[in-house]
């Protein structure tokens, strides 16, 4: 059943996912898909602009980037490809990238959780209604917002989810719980393993989205 659900969501997301290519598209995606690659390419890359808070975060970024990529191939390509448990090397180098991640992802929520923080003018209606309750008028104007209200809700997801991922796991390596409750917790590092990936997956499309745009 995990292999069917996983498997199922996926699909849906990259559906989703494709069809707002197909419906919303970035204005010159289609037109210059070459050029298009190179940019998204590009975003991997250091720009010199940046302050040396803005190195160290795209940098341990990346290194997040790359521990995802390692654990959910470690994970996922033995349950959802072989129909097996993760076991041997694939277990180890897993486990070896999982910390590593970890600390990336507790980096990343103090360093971004700043231009994450969600204002008034994410939500125009709100902001209106804000306008209308307290009748004054350039709330929005106040506050600079920071990245879309995609990028931030995705980012609170993926810090949200991280923690019954990791904790789950590490809670049924001790011997506290029986086997039932080991299998629990096994099961729930599974099920938020699927939806910590989508979520990663979402925020990096919406995140390439902007930096299309720019
Ligand atoms: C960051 C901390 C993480 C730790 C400490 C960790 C640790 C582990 C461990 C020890 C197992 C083996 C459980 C067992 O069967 O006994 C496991 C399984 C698994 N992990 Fe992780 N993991 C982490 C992150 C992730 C992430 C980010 C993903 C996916 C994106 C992931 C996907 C999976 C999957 C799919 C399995 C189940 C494989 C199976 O069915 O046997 N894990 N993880």
């Amino acid at each position: 059943m995990y292999r069917t659900i996983s498997i199922t969501a996926f699909l849906i997301t990259l559906l989703i996912l494709g069809l707002t290519c197909l419906f919303k598209p970035c204005r010159d995606c289609w037109k210059h898909p070459l050029r298009t690659l190179i940019h998204i390419f590009t975003l991997l890359l250091i720009e010199q602009k940046l302050s040396f808070a803005g190195v160290i975060r795209k940098l341990v970024y990346l290194l997040a980037l790359l521990c995802f990529v390692v654990l959910a191939v470690t994970g996922f390509y033995p349950t959802l490809v072989l129909g097996e448990h993760i076991s041997g090397w694939l277990l180890i180098i897993h486990a070896t990238f999982a910390p590593i991640l970890a600390i990336c992802l507790a980096v990343l929520a103090v360093m971004w959780a700043g231009r994450c923080r969600f204002e008034y003018n994410d939500w125009p209606w709100f902001e209106h209604l804000v306008q209308k309750a307290t009748l004054v008028k350039n709330i929005g104007n106040q506050i600079n917002g920071n990245g879309s209200i995609w990028q931030k809700i995705f980012f609170w997801v993926i810090i949200f989810l991280a923690l019954p991922l990791i904790l789950s796991v590490v809670l049924s390596m001790f011997h506290l719980f029986g086997t039932y409750w080991q299998d629990v917790l096994i099961a729930v590092h599974r099920y938020c393993a699927v939806a910590f990936a989508i979520a990663v997956i979402v925020h990096i499309y919406v995140l390439v989205r902007a930096g299309i745009k720019q």
